[in-house]
């Protein structure tokens, strides 16, 4: 008997607390990502970036080394670490190919342990006379006073002449410091990539998650320093004269992708990037797993509600999915909501009824208000003059001028942003979607998490608020 009794809850909503790896989704992301063509994994929070991550890293441990992350990582200080000699967009490309070759020279001494070759000990020995483990935290790595060049088969040089250390903050050597960074750099990458082909490992994956925690408030430094690290991992991904592949995945942010511009940005995200996108169909399946792995390998959604539609003949499903933005994180909470909702209910077995769908959306509606001020506040402090003008309005659609003047009314002086740019945002953020005609000849609404193509229309006059919102902003249909 399949019952939601026995069901503690769909999981937790960020891949670091929840058991994800019980009941990962296989989607065609990792396929992608491990042909190794790809170098940029996109998506809003809760997307599932960590959850990738943790698949790779934590059940192929081979291929893919230890994930590296840039929580609490020192940007301050690597932002010292110029290179002079190249231009403003490349100038953190040398330090993070340094970086990274490093990180991957640690992989390799772990994966090699029981091997004896010289590479390897040597590596090992650069290592360990530098960092004094052959582990170093990563937040370390550029935060010596002085890196020896020691153990590397072919000694980096410049202009013939053999580098024994880098010393960091040195103002005489600072002209310099691009090229001995990356002079190391490419010593150390031949050297593991040699170990790489002697230990028969095709590709190496690095992956770099967490880059979001340092990048909230992006001032040009930090643009450029992300810049760097993804041309750095560019030009390692694409060496053609090293022996094996090695190829370092940045998992990031949609909105600080949006941030940033340089030349090449177009050309990446077409051509090596995965975007995480999800619809009904895989959100369905994502959630099937969870109850496979917790009720029984043969339990489907069908066996936990009652078959009842909701309001306008939707199913339960649907209208769950109609108060996300399509990211699992969202499915995951509403559905521990509605299932704290049933087992208050009871029954047996227990199966989901429209009422706990209904009944949940309240709290719902709040985290839903919470995840938008996370993301949108740093870049608008004082939204929620917008979010109140939407609740004086006071229905779920509602036209344009409505919103100009309610606004007007609630905006204060040190809210910079205008009516217009306000509802630019809020589209921006999925607040907001419009009404645009369809190519069958109707119309529909148009939401960017939805439509991510899609840009604002500034000229459109039919607007709605997004669904998950209602119960918070206390919106009615529509107006008396
Ligand atoms: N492929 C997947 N299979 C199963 N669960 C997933 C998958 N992708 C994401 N999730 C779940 O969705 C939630 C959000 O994912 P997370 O990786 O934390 O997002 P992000 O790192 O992009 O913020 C977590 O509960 C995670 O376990
Ligand atoms: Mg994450």
């Amino acid at each position: 008997m399949v019952t939601l009794s026995d069901l503690a809850s769909f999981g937790e909503i960020a891949a670091e607390d929840d058991p994800v790896l019980d009941y990962f989704l296989t989607t065609d992301s990792v396929q992608r990502i491990e042909s190794g063509k790809i170098l940029l994994v996109l998506g809003r929070k809760g997307s599932g970036k960590t959850a990738l991550v943790r698949h790779f890293t934590e059940n192929n441990l081979r291929e893919h080394g230890k994930p590296l992350s840039l929580r609490s990582y020192p940007w301050g200080a690597h932002a010292q670490l110029v290179d002079k000699g190249a231009s403003e967009t490349e100038a953190y490309v040398a330090s993070w190919r340094l970086l990274i070759s490093i990180r991957v020279a640690s992989t390799v001494v772990r994966l090699g342990r029981s091997k004896y070759t010289d590479k390897l000990q040597g590596l090992s020995r650069f290592l360990m006379e530098n960092f004094g483990t052959t582990d170093p935290e990563t937040k370390m790595i550029l935060a010596r006073p002085k890196l020896k060049v020691v153990g590397l088969s072919i000694g980096p040089q410049i202009a013939g002449v053999s580098l024994g250390s880098i010393t960091f903050g040195d103002p005489s050597r600072e002209r310099v410091l691009g090229l001995e960074l990356d002079t190391l750099a490419t010593s150390i990458l031949r050297d593991v990539s040699d170990v790489v082909a002697e230990l028969g490992i095709k590709r190496l994956f690095l992956h770099f998650n967490e880059l979001d925690q340092g990048l909230d408030q992006l001032d040009d430094t930090r643009k450029r320093m992300l810049i760097g690290l993804i041309l750095a991992v560019r030009v390692i991904s694409g060496s053609n004269n090293l022996r094996a592949n090695i190829s370092p995945i940045i998992y990031l942010r949609s909105d600080i992708w949006e941030q940033i511009q340089f030349s090449d940005k177009n050309k990446i995200t077409r051509t090596v990037t995965v975007p995480l996108h999800w619809d009904e169909r895989s959100l369905k399946a994502l959630v099937e797993n969870r109850l496979k792995a917790r009720l029984g390998s043969e339990v489907s959604w069908d066996q936990i509600e009652d078959g009842e539609k909701m309001r306008g003949s939707q199913l339960k499903l649907n209208h769950v999915f109609a108060r996300t933005f399509l990211r699992p994180r969202d499915v995951i909470q509403f559905l521990n909501e509605a299932l704290i909702i049933a087992k208050n209910r009871g029954g047996d077995p227990l199966v989901f009824q429209n009422s706990d769908l209904n009944d949940c959306r309240e709290d719902y509606s709040v985290y839903l208000r919470d995840e938008m001020n996370d993301e949108i506040q740093p870049h608008w402090k004082k939204w929620t003059e917008a979010l109140t003008a939407l609740s004086k309005v006071g229905t779920i659609t509602f036209r344009r001028d409505q919103f100009v003047e309610a606004y007007n009314q609630v905006k204060t002086k040190d809210n910079t942003m205008d009516a217009d740019a306000a509802l630019d945002a809020l589209y921006r953020f999925s607040v907001i979607g419009y009404l645009s005609p369809s190519s069958g000849g109707g119309s529909a609404w148009t939401f960017r998490y939805s439509d991510t193509k899609s840009e604002w229309d500034a000229t459109a006059t039919r607007l709605k608020v997004h669904l998950g919102l209602k119960e918070q902003l206390k919106l009615k249909e529509q107006r008396n």
